[in-house]
């Protein structure tokens, strides 16, 4: 069965809680929880990992890659300026849609700079938590093509 990797990177454990009004209410299990229900529907198996260190995210999208399938990232704030993230990313061998639940375009100047997004073929931006089930059906668009 093929595989979607979901990673998400710092502080985004803290979802539910962290910054509401801009994060939405829903927490990480609750996206992770739904997202699986989600790949089941479309015939995919979903891995998640989340972790707030860099070297740690590194690893995952690594693992990711030699299993196959993939990738579905919310780098969190490393999509900032993490040259490590960008680089293993593009090592990635299958599909990588990088997700941001906010809209870092509407937002302070620097989180529009997005080094890791280089190595995506495809960001999601501004949708809320729903980003990461349009990032879903798109990889598994993307794997199928
Ligand atoms: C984020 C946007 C980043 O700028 C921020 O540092 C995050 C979350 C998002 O999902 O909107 O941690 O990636």
């Amino acid at each position: 069965m093929l595989e979607i990797a979901l990673i998400n990177g710092p502080n985004l454990a803290l979802l539910g809680r962290r910054e509401p009004e801009i994060y939405g209410d829903e927490t990480l299990a609750g996206i992770v929880s739904r997202l699986s229900a989600e790949a089941e529907g479309l015939g995919v198996r979903l891995s998640a990992f989340q972790s707030d260190v860099e070297g740690e995210l590194v690893r995952a999208v690594g693992e990711a890659g030699e299993r196959g399938g993939g990738l579905i990232i919310n780098p969190g704030a490393y999509s900032h300026g993490s040259i490590a993230i960008l680089d293993a990313l593009n090592a990635f061998p299958g599909p990588v849609i990088e997700v941001h639940i906010s809209n870092v375009h509407r937002r302070e100047p620097f989180r529009r700079r997005l080094v890791t997004a280089m190595g995506a073929d495809a960001v999601i931006s501004g949708a809320g938590p729903m980003g990461y089930s349009l990032a879903l059906s798109l990889a598994v668009n993307l794997l199928r093509r």
